[in-house]
């Protein structure tokens, strides 16, 4: 038995508002006071948000953090976060190496690894997001692609010892905004393969490290994948902006 606590973590991408940081906040504070809540739970607004989230989360068992940062500790750097701004605003984790990312603003693998190592030199938990476009999923190439994503990691100087403070979340490419889900059988094994790449390296560490699944995560598909002895919870966009889904998904982690 594993002793990896879970966590749901809601990816606004450019969605939202001041009013729905309050009222999403006000909905999972009220859930988690009437229920026993098996899952730690983190919000990622647009940047823009993370001080009213933390003066709304405060005193609440609710974390924040933003869905970017620059690999730079700071300077000249129009339009970029860093990591000790984020610290400042008491963020407990930042979403690194999104698809998105990686697809439309030209992110590689080895500049993530940069921003993990720029994350690590605060308390703030990286959550790597790693996943395989439809090409590569059709193609065969899925564990090659992940693993050429982890392997950037794993050049970082402190190696494997990065994934003792790191969280990864799976998303296949194919399943984020379409609908399509990876079967909880699928993800199950991807997320197991990942486990025993990283073991090669250290097993203590494959068996510690939190890897999420994402990618069209609903209320109605949560509770078969959060059964899944390697899925430790999740990384929600679409129906992290629905106070009710989000709490349906949330309370499907058990
Ligand atoms: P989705 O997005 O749940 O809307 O598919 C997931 C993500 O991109 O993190």
């Amino acid at each position: 038995m594993t002793s990896r606590k879970k966590l749901v973590a809601g990816n606004w991408k450019m969605h939202g508002s001041c009013e729905l940081v309050t009222t999403m906040v006000h909905a999972i504070q009220q859930y988690q006071a009437q229920h026993t809540v098996a899952a730690d739970i983190a919000l990622f607004p647009p940047a823009i948000y993370l001080p009213l989230m933390a003066q709304q989360c405060a005193n609440t068992a609710i974390a924040y953090g933003a869905q970017n940062i620059s690999e730079h500790e700071k300077g000249a750097y129009t339009g970029e976060l860093a990591i000790s701004m984020l610290a400042e605003l008491g963020c407990q984790y930042v979403i690194l190496g999104h698809s998105e990312r990686r697809a439309l603003y030209g992110e590689t693998s080895a500049i993530i690894a940069q921003k993990v190592a720029r994350t690590l030199t605060t308390a703030i938990t990286p959550i790597i997001c790693i996943g395989e476009t439809l090409a590569e999923y059709e193609a065969d190439a899925t564990l090659k692609v992940l693993h050429q994503q982890l392997q950037a990691i794993l050049d970082l100087p402190q190696g494997i010892q990065t994934f003792e403070r790191a969280v990864i979340a799976y998303e296949p490419v194919w399943a984020i905004g379409t609908g399509k889900t990876a079967t909880p059988e699928q993800a199950q094994n991807v997320h197991s393969k990942l486990r025993e790449f990283l073991a090669q390296y250290s097993a203590a560490v494959a068996e510690h490290v939190k890897i999420l699944y994402g990618g069209s995560v609903k209320p109605d598909n949560a509770a078969a994948l959060a059964a899944m002895p390697d899925i430790d919870g999740f990384l929600v966009g679409g129906a992290a902006l629905d106070p009710q889904q989000f709490i349906s998904i949330i309370s499907s982690v058990k």
